[in-house]
């Protein structure tokens, strides 16, 4: 246990938050996961009133993307900190929730449902629709709500390898049959790997497929405009034959 805190680098990633250093923060989010909300991937009567989770969701905005969408979000972090901005962000940014909730989920039910509503009552909406925990992605605090899509961009490339499996594990057994796993991650970084000051880093050429491979079948990996370095998009999805890991 010891061992795995050390591993999991909780302090580095706060410090981040302390001192706003947070060059992955866009407050976008990506077209890729737009796009997936947009396709057939999974239909309207399949979403609305399901649960997604998003690992490493940092300030939370894809988070409030997902409940937009209709869904129940639960957001998982390791930083409290990085939670804490969540949280207020939420509270309080209405005008832009909206902005970019209309931006990217025209044709979504949940969206359609919620068109009608004065501001308060829709932002009220949103909030019961989140949960934000916080908990290490290797270690999920929640069970049996069967989720239908876990988003993670950007946190399992930074986790130490010895953490994988136990991340990948947690993955697939929560994930619902039929659901998707949709992973943003750069590729491996040697450089990063000899540094002592540095975590290791990125997803060898392989490793997403191989941990996943009993469980996820891969959908599609694209490469995507390296920001700053090579990376992928990553979609997979869970055989209808594990309806639960023992
Ligand atoms: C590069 S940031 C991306 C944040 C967010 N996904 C986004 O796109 O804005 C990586 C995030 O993963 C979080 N993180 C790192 N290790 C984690 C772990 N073991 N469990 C949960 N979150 C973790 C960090 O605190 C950080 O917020």
């Amino acid at each position: 246990m010891q061992k795995e805190s050390a591993l999991l680098n909780q302090a580095h990633w706060e410090k981040q938050y302390d001192e706003g250093v947070l060059p992955w923060d866009s407050g976008i989010t990506p077209p890729e996961v737009v796009a997936f909300w947009r396709s057939t991937f999974l239909k309207d009567e399949d979403r609305v009133g399901k649960f997604a989770v998003d690992l490493g969701c940092g300030t939370g905005t894809n988070v409030t993307y997902l409940a937009s969408l209709g869904l129940h979000a639960i957001g998982i972090e390791l930083a409290g900190n990085g939670l804490a901005v969540a949280q207020e962000r939420l509270r309080q940014h209405t005008a832009p929730m909206q902005a970019n909730t209309l931006v990217s989920s025209e044709t979504n039910v949940g969206q359609e449902k919620m068109g009608s509503q004065p501001d308060v009552a829709r932002r009220d909406i949103l909030l019961s629709r989140v949960a934000l925990i916080q908990a290490s992605a290797t270690a999920l605090p929640i069970s049996n709500v069967d989720p239908i899509y876990m988003l993670d961009i950007g946190c399992f490339h930074t986790i130490h390898p010895d953490l994988r499996a136990a991340y990948a594990q947690d993955v697939c057994t929560l994930l619902a049959p039929g659901g998707y796993f949709h992973l943003y991650g750069f590729d491996w970084m040697e450089a990063c790997a000899n540094d002592p000051q540095k975590t290791p880093r990125g997803f060898h050429e392989n490793e997403v497929a191989e941990l996943f491979a009993l469980v996820l079948d891969v959908v599609e990996i694209q490469r995507a405009t390296a920001s700053p370095h090579p990376c992928r998009w990553y979609l997979l999805q869970k055989k209808e034959a594990h309806s639960h890991l023992p």
